[in-house]
């Protein structure tokens, strides 16, 4: 393992970032373009066009970061690109940039797992959560409850068994004529729904497990929604749908804590910046006397600061670069 900081590298969807994390020092500079603009006129991620977009910018953030950092590209202890899981060209952009700079620097290359940096992203807070603890992996293309008992210890106790959470969130705002991505959007008109008008059932929670199956309540939505709604009955339905996903969520992790006797428990993820869910789990450890982590909200949505953490946690996996390239859009945690 070579000492110096690790350039971490995302772009797995649609945010292009690069980041600089030092084991000593901690992280240095993150830089992020988000294209959300760019895609919001089809209402979602076109891949081709994200990758295209990823060639455009990534260079740019890269140097933005290490000038952040004060770091020279000789500095570095080795280079961190997320992998996968992921759209297959965008990842391509980011391993065939990281895998370029590795070569021209002499410096390990190092494939990062896109969920395991969104699990890792809490210990760049202040204070870090302690091992072991409960994860609660909550993004647009996965649902999952993880213990975690070290770096690299993991143990999937549950994910969904159809929609993500964040996925459920983008087609019920879609459905609510909202704008892509809908998960912020709906949140933030739920904030104007009323109690007790509608009420949406708390997917399997009524059997044992710590399964997830979201794709129902969005058909209840569609099902609860009138001909031609007005901007009342669309809160009204947006509040009930949260209230139902977070119940569901909360409900599962406190069913996971008691069965695993984790005191600690970590929110990972895009759907980790929704306000009534962190409200809601904090609520619920105060009941408990658990503890509830939650990375700051630029932290839970795509980031390289997360990548970067978790390169140079990996640092030992590292690979010689100038290999085939590793990017694949399917990788078990
Ligand atoms: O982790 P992330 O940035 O990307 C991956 O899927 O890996 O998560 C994006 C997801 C989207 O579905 C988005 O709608 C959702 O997180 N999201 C939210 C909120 N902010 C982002 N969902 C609900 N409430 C939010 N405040
Ligand atoms: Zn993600």
């Amino acid at each position: 393992v070579r000492p110096g900081p690790i350039l971490g590298i995302e772009t797995s969807c649609d945010e292009t970032a690069a980041a600089v994390y030092d084991g000593a020092r901690g992280l240095l500079a993150h830089t992020l373009y988000s294209q959300v603009r760019l895609h919001a006129q089809y209402g979602g991620v076109v891949p081709e066009l994200a990758s295209r977009d990823h060639v455009r910018r990534i260079n740019g953030l890269i140097r933005l970061a290490l000038q952040q950092a004060g770091v020279e590209p000789a500095q570095l202890g080795g280079v961190a690109y997320t992998a996968g899981p992921g759209l297959i060209g965008a990842l391509m952009v980011g391993a065939a940039v990281a895998s370029g700079l590795a070569s021209a620097l002499d410096v390990p290359l190092i494939p990062v797992h896109h969920m395991e940096a969104h699990l890792l992203a809490p210990m760049l807070e202040t204070p870090a959560p302690a091992f072991p603890f409960l994860a609660l992996l909550v993004s647009g293309g996965h649902t999952q409850l993880v213990a975690v008992h070290g770096h690299g210890v993991y143990a999937l106790l549950g994910e969904s068994l159809d929609d993500a959470v964040g996925e459920a969130f983008d087609k019920t705002a879609k459905l609510l004529g909202l704008p892509y991505p809908g998960g912020p959007h709906l949140a933030k008109l739920a904030e104007h729904g009323r109690d007790g008008r509608f009420r949406f059932p708390r997917p399997m929670t009524d059997r044992p497990g710590f399964e997830f199956s979201f794709s129902g309540l969005k058909t209840a939505v569609l099902s609860a929604l009138p001909v031609q709604p007005s901007d009342q009955d669309k809160a009204d339905l947006a509040h009930a749908f949260q209230e139902a996903v977070t119940d569901t969520l909360v409900l599962k992790v406190g069913r996971a804590l008691e069965s695993t006797g984790l005191r600690r428990v970590i929110v990972a993820g895009g759907v980790g910046a929704n306000q009534r869910l962190r409200e809601k789990l904090a609520a619920y450890a105060e009941r408990h006397g658990v503890q509830v982590y939650f990375p700051r909200l630029a932290f839970c949505t795509d980031n390289a600061a997360m990548v970067a953490y978790t390169g140079w946690v990996r640092r030992a996996d590292g690979v010689a670069p100038g290999g085939s390239l590793f990017a694949t859009p399917r990788w078990p945690l």
